[in-house]
């Protein structure tokens, strides 16, 4: 079999089809492509549109049979440059065309060194950093052998109920489409066939984020106006980035599953983006069209995927089982077949494979950890920490206070600060709050204690010597938030409260009389107006990564400061949920926080003397933090604000200026931020939209003009007929988050 594959791969190279890479590589790989397919048998056609997980291959002796009988051209979840290479080397030198694996991983954010969770990236609000950090990602799979990652996830989520919501980018359409871009950079650098890189994959497309009632898996219903206008966006920045491979998703899209969708895959992504990437499906995601109730069998749900546009079957085995019934039936062309094994060769030769198909084994030890990806591990820490109260400047602590309490559950849990998706992270490698602090303090002025065991645990039998610890301490610190295991895939929640006695772990310890600062560490927004009255700072810093603890210690004793602002809407309470910022005005605004205590509402009040307007009894209709919120240790003053024009045309440009001055203490970053408002549309338009941002970095006292340019192409929207750019009249703020800013009007015209 060995002679066959060489003579072949001989022949490829005679024929010019493996030349080495000339000067139109595209045009070399097209032809190395069109030869190979032209030797390839409808089997092994198949096996290169499947992708197993090894434990679907019956363990390495069967699947390395499988591999050599061209059943499987890709593997997810194998990890090792070793193991891979011993699998790789049989479909390289014992299949008969020798036509390597790509081997695929869940590397979200981060291999061995794990990043914030994404939700915490995007509270960074910046690019670069979330690039360098997929970068490492990149560099330190690629070193273990992956070649392909199923990330960046880009699903557009608006509901803390969904366990997802931590690996997205928050609520916003324009800033996870700026994640986007800078994540595949990150994974992707410049050249796929670069060993340091690893191919990136935008997913789950589309609108996976929508389930409805934030509850994994289920319906999600969006109109083509919200559809185009809030959830592809993401996906179309992905693509214009050179995103290598596309997934479907789980959820059925108003009523067709996304992967058997042709309107999204088929019209969207091919006919109007044009993109010539690859589209893998999601887990088992072909075959879930059954009980979807959109096939009736694993044939019909091959035919819907193939018709859809699916090039790899990922997990299950439509695909392998019925192609050569639909071929026979002619309900599929073999065209199709080889545009879509095109689709997924064209992976292999842009990732370099055919030419470099084994990974050198001694990298990994040198690459994992290095001291160069935790420092950017820390800083991505760092600038995803959002400040959310700081009651009489309590923080920063100084650093000659004589003794502090850490106190809570997560204060010292090595394997929840990682964050959901971590398959590779290693909690040994974690350091903890609890750990940095002493390693800053002295242990001498440490007192821990756990109080819970852990965020579920309703015991208050550990208070006592927790209220002990804050009685003998300065001041208090209590890690709060939610275990790594309640966040992530299928791990939705109907109630956002702390769980178990967490709350009441932080009254006990306010009781005290000491100054409490809580840090809590999440996958998500949760409902914490009561944890906002008992403590006097609040630092969100969802989960944080194998830096967390470095990183939140640092910034508790003034070594950095806070800049993160809030990518997400936290809502006062669930029954708020979906709340978020760019929500539609409706014909009867509320405009005044007018019912926020039910209890005040008069007994027999008449019918309408309440406001009809749109807004809760009990709850009023603000959110408890707004999109964008984020303070401070130094304080940020906006003035000047001006536009280089008070009208444009619609393919105009209008320079929007502001000077910011830093009127604080401390040398900090503003994330300085700029919203629009279409006032009137051809379909009612948000209130609010963010269409540009600058984060910036001032010196006490300093001051700096800012400059966003608005371009009229930017104020694009679709109508439910066409793309538009419509003559009229907006408004735009600019400041430091969705509900403050200096404002100003301008217009559009013909
Ligand atoms: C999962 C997820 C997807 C992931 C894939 C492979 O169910 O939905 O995001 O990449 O399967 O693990």
């Amino acid at each position: 079999m060995k002679a066959i594959s060489l003579f072949l791969i001989g022949l490829l190279l005679l024929t010019g089809a493996c030349a080495p890479v000339s000067s139109d590589k595209k045009e070399q790989t097209d032809k190395r492509i069109k030869e190979l397919i032209s030797q390839m048998t409808l089997e092994e056609k198949l096996g290169q549109m499947s992708q197993f997980d090894p434990g679907q291959l019956g363990g390495p002796e069967n699947a390395k049979q499988a591999i050599k009988d061209g059943k499987v051209g890709s593997i997810l979840n194998l990890v090792g440059a070793e193991t891979i290479n011993e699998l790789q080397k049989v479909a390289v030198e014992e299949s008969r065309l020798g036509i390597p694996l790509v081997i695929a991983r869940d590397v979200i954010h981060g291999y061995r060194t794990i990043m914030p969770i994404p939700l915490g990236l995007a509270a960074s609000w910046n690019a670069e950093i979330a690039e360098k950090t997929m970068a490492v990602s990149a560099v330190e799979a690629a070193s273990e052998g992956i070649h392909w990652t199923f990330a960046p996830m880009i699903d557009v989520s608006r509901d803390p109920r969904w366990g997802r919501i931590a690996e997205s980018c928050g609520e916003d359409t324009y800033l996870t489409s700026v994640m986007a871009k800078a994540m595949v950079k990150g994974f992707q650098g410049d050249d796929l066939s670069d060993p340091k890189t690893i191919a990136a994959c935008a997913k789950h497309f589309v609108g996976y984020g929508a389930a409805e009632g934030g509850r994994d898996y289920n319906t999600t219903l969006i109109p083509e106006v919200q559809l185009r206008n809030d959830y592809l966006p993401p996906f179309k920045a992905a693509a214009d980035a050179g995103v290598a491979t596309f997934m479907s998703a789980f959820n059925d899209l108003n009523g067709v599953p996304t992967s058997g969708n042709e309107f999204t895959l088929k019209q969207i992504l091919r006919q109007e983006w044009g993109y010539q990437g690859m589209v893998v499906s999601d887990w088992a995601s072909i075959a879930e069209m059954i009980p979807h109730g959109y096939a009736a069998n694993k044939k019909e749900a091959a035919e819907r995927a193939l018709m859809a546009g699916v090039d790899m079957e990922m997990a299950s085995d439509c695909y392998a089982g019925n192609v050569k019934a639909l071929l026979d039936e002619g309900k599929i062309d073999m065209a199709t077949i080889d545009r879509y094994v095109a689709n997924i060769l064209r992976l292999k030769f842009d990732l370099g494979l055919f030419e470099n198909p084994y990974t050198d084994e001694t990298l990994a030890e040198k690459t994992l950890l290095a001291e160069k990806h935790k420092e950017i591990a820390q800083q991505a820490a760092s600038e995803s920490f959002v400040l959310l109260q700081n009651k009489n400047e309590l923080l920063p602590l100084s650093n000659d206070i004589s003794s502090v309490a850490v106190i809570g559950p997560l204060a010292d849990s090595p394997h929840d600060q990682m964050g959901t998706w971590v398959f590779d992270g290693n909690k040994e490698n974690s350091v903890t709050p609890l750990t940095a602090l002493k390693a800053k303090l002295g242990d001498a002025k440490i007192n821990f204690a756990k109080g819970l065991e852990i965020s579920r645990t309703k015991s208050t039998e550990g208070f006592v010597a927790a209220v002990e610890a804050a009685k003998k301490s300065d001041v208090a610190v209590l890690f709060l938030g939610e275990e790594s295991i309640l966040s992530g895939e299928a791990h939705s929640l109907a109630n956002l409260n702390l769980q178990g006695s967490q709350t009441e772990l932080l009254e006990a310890v306010q009781a005290t009389g000491k100054p409490v600062v809580v840090v809590i560490m999440a996958g998500r927004q949760l409902t914490i107006a009561r944890e906002l009255q008992l403590a006097d700072a609040v630092l969100y810093a969802w989960h944080p990564g194998t830096m967390g603890g470095p990183a939140i210690a640092d910034m508790l004793l003034g070594e950095t400061v806070p800049s993160g602002k809030l990518p997400v809407t936290f809502p006062k309470t669930v029954g708020q949920i979906p709340i978020y910022y760019n929500h539609k005005n409706t014909g009867r605004p509320a405009d005044y926080e007018q019912w926020t205590d039910i209890n005040k509402i008069p007994a027999e009040a008449t019918q309408h003397s309440l406001g009809n307007t749109s807004h809760y009894l009990d709850a009023g209709f603000e959110p408890l933090f707004p999109f964008g919120f984020g303070l401070s240790y130094s304080s940020f003053d906006y003035s000047n604000l001006e536009l280089s024009a008070n009208s444009m045309g619609t393919d105009g440009v209008i320079e929007v200026s502001i000077d910011l001055k830093n009127t604080g203490k401390y040398e900090a970053a503003e994330v300085v931020q700029l919203y629009i408002r279409d006032r009137f549309g051809s379909v009612t338009r948000p209130v609010k939209q963010l269409k540009g941002y600058q984060k910036v970095t001032l010196k006490p006292g300093e001051t700096k003009n800012v400059v966003i340019q608005l371009k009229a192409k930017d104020l694009e929207f679709f109508n439910g007929k066409d793309y538009v750019v419509e003559a009229g009249d907006f408004d735009v703020w600019v400041g430091t988050n969705s509900q403050e800013g200096l404002h100003a009007e301008f217009s559009v015209n013909e």
